[in-house]
């Protein structure tokens, strides 16, 4: 994909110069969304530069979104992203939105595990002294998209056992009859810190949407306590509101 006038035209350091030749290569679409970038040191040998160079002029793409790094495959030309509307006042889960929508959901898993509750998990899912509490964190991705990334909290006695969950959380709740039928979700700006911006693949700084949500059985037990980090640029939230009494 690299033109021969690799670093030709402009002034400028040699960074941004071929920052600017990646990026035209991109536009005239020599590099395709989704395409995988060769690695650093092959960009450097062809273009005769060092790797620090090479890095220096990634680092920028991937500050402005252009390229994005993914942990331990690469680093590729970003996809537009296309918005995703999600009403507000259904309880439906991710893999059922996405699946509306004839998408493929899927998770890139952070963490699972069985912990002592914080004060505030069992403040929250009112959990008695001595009980666990299953926390499953994920990147989650739709047709190869990362949306967004969730950090839940499930009660031991109702999930004893995180690491059986492989993709939907809620069809394992619904299999073990436990699965929420009321929620109360928080929904808050925020902008991307480092780490979450670099999973996302925005660029840090971004606008993001912070939701929580916690949500109940019918008997009034809380279930789920979950905090995610939703992509501003990706989401629309639409609410229906009618005229109060
Ligand atoms: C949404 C909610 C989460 C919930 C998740 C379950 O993303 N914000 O609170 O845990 O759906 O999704 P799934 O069943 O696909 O794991």
């Amino acid at each position: 994909f690299l033109p021969g006038r690799l670093l030709a035209g402009g002034t400028g350091p040699l960074y941004v110069k071929l920052r600017r030749t990646l990026e035209d290569a991109v536009k005239v679409g020599t590099l395709k969304h989704g395409d995988a970038l060769p690695p650093e040191r092959d960009i450097a040998e062809y273009a005769a530069v060092s790797r620090v160079t090479v890095r220096k002029a990634i680092d920028d793409l991937v500050a402005e979104g252009v390229l994005v790094r993914r942990h331990g495959s690469g680093t590729f030309v970003a996809k537009p992203v296309s918005k995703v509307e999600q009403r507000l006042s259904q309880l439906t889960s991710f893999t059922e939105d996405m699946a509306r929508r004839g998408m493929t959901a899927r998770s890139e898993w952070l963490h699972k595990g069985v912990h002592t509750p914080s004060p505030d998990e069992m403040m929250i899912l009112g959990l008695a002294a001595g009980t666990k509490v299953s926390r499953l964190s994920r990147l989650r991705i739709a047709d190869d998209q990362p949306l967004a990334i969730e950090h839940a909290s499930v009660s031991g006695e109702f999930l004893p056992d995180p690491s059986i969950v492989t993709s939907s959380l809620y069809a394992e709740l619904e299999k073990r009859q436990v699965r929420p039928v009321r929620a109360v979700q928080r929904i808050s700006a925020t902008n991307m810190k480092e780490a979450d911006a670099g999973l996302l693949g925005v660029p840090v700084g971004a606008a993001g949407l912070s939701i929580e949500r916690i949500s109940y059985l019918g008997s009034g037990r809380a279930v789920e306590f979950t905090r995610s980090l939703y992509r501003g640029d990706a989401y629309d939230f639409v609410a229906e509101l009618t005229i109060g009494a």
